[in-house]
């Protein structure tokens, strides 16, 4: 086995889940998911395909009207980006991976914008690759990139910028105006910017999406584009993202592809294809929807003692700190066993996150979150665990 296997950290996330293994009552709230069902619709475009017998390989890059599907989806949001640039993934996960395998060897150095989902900084650990940490700044519950310390980090010796905003897990989400500047800079330092725009719709502002590197580059820019059909269309168990790249780096992806999965399922892409047919009518009501739930929330987090909160712009998650939590693992694993309510720990998400929680509020019912509400309060008012209780957590 390579030793950077070995290395690689396992999932908090998951250790909070498993201390309320075997417990029937816990609400959980940790995993980046809605408890909503995919829309009937694509659930029978999936059906009918299957029924009709499409269950062999097929394109790499993805059935060519689902290729055309997400460029024109795509074009509709951000600058008009032909089919030829789109690539679909068994995933938006795998798609960050194939990012990564595209532009990461052996002691390349990356530079992530964190914190932020582990995944995006274990890829190029595990490809062989050095990740440098450019830590986003909490002022008031508020995240913010320093773009002085950005410009002083990328240089020249770095191969990639690894960004994902709307962030997960802090909602940080970008501007225009630092887009063009991140833009500028690793043009003249000639980086590859993998931007992870997967929350892209859940974006609180006055757009219909949050602020892109689509917006603002060229077919010619080194800029690869990270999306998925899970969270926007509520596919998360489907598997299935795409890529967008600049002009020339189809082939080598269609290569890689082959290698990694082959292809995306034919029925799953039917699905996906249905989803976007149904785009314009199913997104905003989800955005509003996942906005009363974030209103509710944050509101009512606001309102407890000691508990420093702040809107996101964008993503799905309230991302909090409770005065007195230093180990959020710990305290998590509290919340489960004590109180019943499942969050994840933010330092899940790097040391940036240490101290704080994250609370995942895609939820199907508003009274969901209430419940959830109440336990929170109650673990407040009961205050932290005493270094006895904390210390049998551990
Ligand atoms: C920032 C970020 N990127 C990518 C993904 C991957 O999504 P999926 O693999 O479900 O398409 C997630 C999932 O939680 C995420 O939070």
């Amino acid at each position: 086995m390579r030793d950077q296997i070995q290395l690689l950290s396992g999932s908090l996330i998951r250790e909070v889940a498993n201390a309320a293994m075997g417990r029937e009552d816990v609400l959980p709230f940790w995993f980046g998911e809605s408890d909503e069902v995919t829309a009937p619709e694509v659930r029978e475009a999936a059906a009918r395909s299957l029924r009709d017998g499409e269950t062999f390989y097929a394109h790499n890059l993805g059935l060519p009207a689902l290729r055309q599907a997400i460029a024109d989806y795509v074009g509709s949001l951000h600058r008009p980006v032909g089919m030829e640039r789109v690539a679909v993934t068994s995933s938006g996960v795998s798609a960050l991976m194939l990012a990564t395998q595209m532009l990461v060897g052996p002691g390349d150095e990356v530079v992530a914008v964190t914190p932020v989902w582990p995944n995006l900084t274990a890829q190029p650990l595990i490809l062989g690759g050095r990740v440098t940490r450019l830590p986003l700044r909490a002022r008031q519950g508020v995240w913010r990139l320093d773009m002085d310390e950005l410009r002083a980090a990328v240089t020249p010796a770095t191969r990639v910028l690894l960004v994902n905003a709307p962030n997960n897990p802090t909602g940080w989400t970008l501007t225009h105006g630092e887009i063009q500047a991140i833009l500028d800079h690793c043009r003249a330092t000639g980086t590859w910017i993998v931007s992870d725009e997967v929350y892209e719709r859940l974006y609180y502002g006055a757009a219909s999406a949050a602020p892109s590197f689509l917006d603002l580059c060229t077919p010619q820019d080194r800029v690869v584009v990270v999306q998925s059909f899970s969270k926007s269309f509520l596919m998360t168990g489907w598997r299935l993202g795409w890529l967008v790249v600049p002009d020339g780096a189809m082939d080598a992806l269609g290569k890689l592809i082959e290698f990694n999965s082959s292809c995306a399922p034919v029925f799953v892409q039917r699905g996906a294809l249905q989803a976007l047919a149904g785009a314009v009518a199913s997104v905003e009501p989800l955005r509003r929807h996942f906005q009363d739930c974030r209103d509710l929330l944050i509101g009512a987090l606001a309102r407890l003692p000691g508990i420093e909160v702040h809107a996101p712009p964008g993503g799905m998650y309230a991302f909090f700190r409770v005065a007195g939590v230093g180990d959020s693992l710990t305290y998590a694993k509290h919340l489960v066993v004590h109180h019943g309510l499942g969050l994840a720990p933010g330092s899940a998400f790097g040391d940036e996150g240490q101290g704080w929680l994250r609370w995942c509020f895609a939820s199907r019912e508003l009274q969901r979150l209430e419940q959830g509400l109440v336990r929170m309060r109650q673990a407040v008012e009961a205050g932290l665990p005493g270094a006895a209780a904390a210390s049998v957590l551990r």
